[in-house]
């Protein structure tokens, strides 16, 4: 009975402890005959031989396929309302120019919050016309950048920085295409929503203070801007689409308010993104076309009861598309077994990265699962824990899998469904260089990020 309190209830002892389970795992990852994990016809031996570890490994067919998916889906379940929506890949959850080159090919756009993010999105080849830039706190610098360069939008986050990208856009003798964002009162938390107002945060123009309002006329007074449309981005890890429903609610009666009042129809409305996937055996994640058909009936229902045309849709899903793509490949170092209350043990499995390149885990609670990739076992499988080479007991990288019992020293192990908010959120806590990340695809591997060298860390040390 003490397994129960300390195993979670969603986690069973597998029959088989090299049984991949397929929604965790990027499309082309198997098991080989030998037993070692194959991506994209590579052995994870070969790239862990080739590149080192830790090392984040993307399947860029699987990448590729979930943003043509999310194009694809978007594209027909929004076709007949508002001629297609568009998909905005938001790029913080993970950007390389390599990255950019297939959003820029596959003819998604891209959602950067940096100038860096920006950048890197120019680099690839993204079409300025096709990016957006967010931030709550732009520098004057990146909204020099973004106007220079000619995005398509920039999202205003506040009231102060209206006149801010006004008077930039002035010196510049350009006209800034600008969204709002509004506070739109949804609380998102993963698996479910809170339909109160979520005030007491850093982002957005709050739509019970009025400041959307308040917004809203004070872009209209400013030619150097041109108000394209409203924007929501009710929160991450999302699975019910209800809160979607009540922010779209409450962003279309705003949109229809402006109509009403200014006599200004906008041309657009952004729902931002946020929808969930799965880390673990019990997340249970929506598919793009479930997600856009939904999202279409909720826009079409709420266009029709407030009486007002259906404008272009776009979406800024980041997670949903390139976090199930990659998993972290790592070495197994030392294992210790810990007696807990009641008589139950728990492995401590060590590997060579850890709250430096996920801090997911650390920083959310995040669950994850793993698996050993450099060989199958026959062996039983032992409730045990993936922890990091950091110095805080925090630094957990998988709080609960069972792994065999005869895992150890040299082993690979690999994480799936690390390719967002891992690498893009990684430090070098403890003067630990950050991992290299390879795309690997039809039996051939190449670098997007090299790895962090000691040399890299020294060079910023001032002596
Ligand atoms: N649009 C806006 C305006 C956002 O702020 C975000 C995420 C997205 C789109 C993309 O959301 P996604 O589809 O990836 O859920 N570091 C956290 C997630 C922070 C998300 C921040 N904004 C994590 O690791 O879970």
């Amino acid at each position: 009975m003490a397994d129960i309190a300390v195993v979670p209830a969603w986690l069973s002892a597998p029959d088989d402890v090299n049984e991949l389970l397929p929604q965790l795992w990027a499309r082309t990852v198997t098991r080989g005959d030998d037993g070692a994990l194959r991506v994209g016809g590579v052995s994870v031996t070969e790239l862990a031989a080739t590149y080192g570890t830790p090392l984040y490994v993307v399947d860029e067919a699987d990448f590729r396929s979930r943003a043509v998916a999310f194009r694809d889906a978007f594209a027909d379940a929004f076709a007949d309302l508002c001629g297609g929506a568009d998909v905005y890949y938001a790029s913080k959850a993970f950007i390389a120019t390599g990255v950019a080159r297939w959003i820029a090919q596959d003819g998604l756009h891209l959602d950067t919050a940096s100038a860096g993010e920006l950048e890197l999105g120019l680099r690839g080849g993204v079409l300025p016309a096709r990016i957006a830039l967010h931030g709550n706190n732009k520098s004057r610098a990146e909204i020099a950048a973004a106007l220079e360069a000619g995005v398509g939008r920039i999202v205003v986050d506040s009231l102060g920085e209206i006149d801010l990208v006004a008077d930039l856009a002035r010196e510049r003798g350009v006209v800034a295409p600008v969204f709002l964002r509004i506070t739109v009162g949804v609380e998102a938390h993963t698996h479910q929503y809170i339909a109160t107002a979520h005030e007491d945060q850093k982002f957005g123009l709050s739509l019970v203070a009025g400041q959307g309002e308040a917004a809203v006329a004070k872009v209209l007074a400013r030619p150097e801007l041109k108000l394209l449309g409203l924007h929501s981005h009710i929160g991450s890890q999302i699975f019910d689409m209800g809160g979607f429903e009540v922010s779209a609610r409450r962003l279309l009666g705003l949109h229809r308010w402006i109509e009403r009042e200014h006599g200004v129809e906008l041309p657009e409305i952004d729902l931002g993104g946020g929808y969930g996937i799965a880390y673990t055996s019990e997340d249970k994640p929506l598919e793009p076309v479930e997600i856009a058909g939904r999202l279409a009936e909720i826009v079409a229902r709420e266009c029709l009861v407030q009486g007002i045309a259906v404008p272009k849709v776009s979406v800024e899903p980041g997670r949903a598309i390139a976090g199930p793509s990659t998993f972290t490949l790592y070495e197994v170092g030392t294992t210790k077994d810990v007696e807990l209350d009641g008589g139950t043990r728990r492995r401590y499995v060590s590997v060579d990265g850890g709250m430096s390149d996920n801090i997911r885990t650390a920083l959310y609670d995040a669950d994850y699962s793993a698996t050993i990739a450099s060989r199958a076992s026959t062996a039983p499988g032992v409730l045990s824990r993936v922890v990091g080479k950091h110095c805080e007991s925090g630094d957990v990288v998988v709080r609960d899998e069972y792994l065999p019992d005869d895992a150890g020293d040299g082993d690979l192990l690999a994480v799936p469904a690390t390719g967002a908010y891992c690498r893009s959120m990684a430090s070098n806590y403890n003067q630990v260089p950050r991992p290299a990340v390879v795309a690997v695809r039809d039996g051939s591997s190449k670098l997007l990020v090299r790895r962090e060298t000691p040399e890299d860390l020294l060079a910023l040390d001032a002596g």
